[in-house]
């Protein structure tokens, strides 16, 4: 059988998408029993990462010692790829070692070369270009607080980055609206865009963006890598913070999301992502069971 990817939200169906959701919700409650669930006893997860992390190195690393197998952290400091050894060795190399591999890195372009030499299933764990693991947790945490997203509105307020571009994905595999407001100069790629076709519309207003939105989400206003442009960007993203006005014009029972790490007084105000409206905390934890749900899913097939 051929091995699958996840380098973005549109290399599963929407029917496996939806099923590894239900997994992921279903491996919650196992863990949240207490029950021991080990699947992967001497498999090996290999996790590099070009990028800081908080989230996504402790929910894989914790999956895979709760799945009872055994991961890396590899960083470019510390191995040849820090020294130019070209990644399609490196991929060959690493892919005949361990079981499963999740990169993060700077272009989308650097780990579709990877996957094209990797032996074994290759995540996605945060590139320029997308964010889909993130999604994975946010959808389950949607799902855990309001039930089923098909159909819904959702309101991204901010920068048109990673994120933005894998709620497109999303909107397209998990059939919601999706409304995204940035300042001008800082919209999604078109071409993601426009295949998500009129699942999607495109402002520029915070408040319009969240109207009778059922959940409404941002990010960072600089990326990593982007840090050089803050100045700019906190000027051009003044009027996007997601702050209780905004949240205001959303169905009352609307939901707030941020992937974090966050900036209070920035993209969203600390009335907003502390308050009752915010399930942040669930979505967070939800990266090591969505996470949990796609290595079982790409390592030993559908539950
Ligand atoms: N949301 C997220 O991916 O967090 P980390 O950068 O801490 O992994
Ligand atoms: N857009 C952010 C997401 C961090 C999880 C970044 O790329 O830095």
């Amino acid at each position: 059988m051929a091995v699958r990817h996840f380098l973005s939200l549109l290399d599963l169906s929407r029917d496996e998408l939806n099923a590894l959701i239900r997994r992921a919700i279903e491996l919650k409650t196992m863990q949240q029993r207490g029950e021991i669930y080990a699947p992967m006893q001497n498999r090996v997860l290999g996790m590099i990462f070009e990028k800081s992390s908080t989230r996504t190195r402790v929910s894989f690393e914790a999956g895979m010692a709760q799945f009872g197998g055994h991961a890396i952290f590899l960083s470019p400091r510390d191995t040849q790829l820090g020294r130019g050894e070209p990644i399609e060795d490196t991929a060959r190399v690493l892919s005949r070692m361990v079981d499963i591999i999740m990169i993060r890195t700077f272009e989308q372009e650097k780990i579709e070369s990877f996957a094209a030499h990797s032996r074994v299933p290759v995540i996605n764990a945060l590139t320029d270009r997308y964010h889909p693991c993130q999604l994975l947790a946010d959808v389950q945490a949607y799902v855990e607080h309001r039930g089923s997203i098909q159909g819904k509105t959702v309101a991204w307020i901010g920068d048109g980055n990673n994120m933005c571009h894998s709620y497109i994905n999303a909107a397209l595999q998990f059939d919601f609206q999706l409304r995204i407001a940035c300042p001008p100069g800082y919209e999604p790629d078109p071409a993601i865009v426009a295949r998500a076709g009129d699942r999607i519309t495109l402002l520029h207003d915070a408040q319009a963006a969240a109207s009778g939105a059922d959940l409404v989400t941002t990010d960072v206003w600089a990326s990593m890598g982007q840090e050089e442009e803050q100045a700019v960007r906190e000027q051009a993203f003044a009027d996007f913070e997601v702050d209780d006005a905004v949240m205001a014009c959303a169905k009352p029972d609307a939901v707030f999301l941020h992937c974090l790490p966050a900036h209070r007084g920035e993209e969203v105000s600390a009335s907003v992502i502390d308050g009752p409206q915010s399930v942040v905390w669930d979505q967070a934890e939800n990266r090591l069971h969505a996470q949990k749900a796609l290595m079982e899913f790409l390592l030993l097939g559908p539950r």
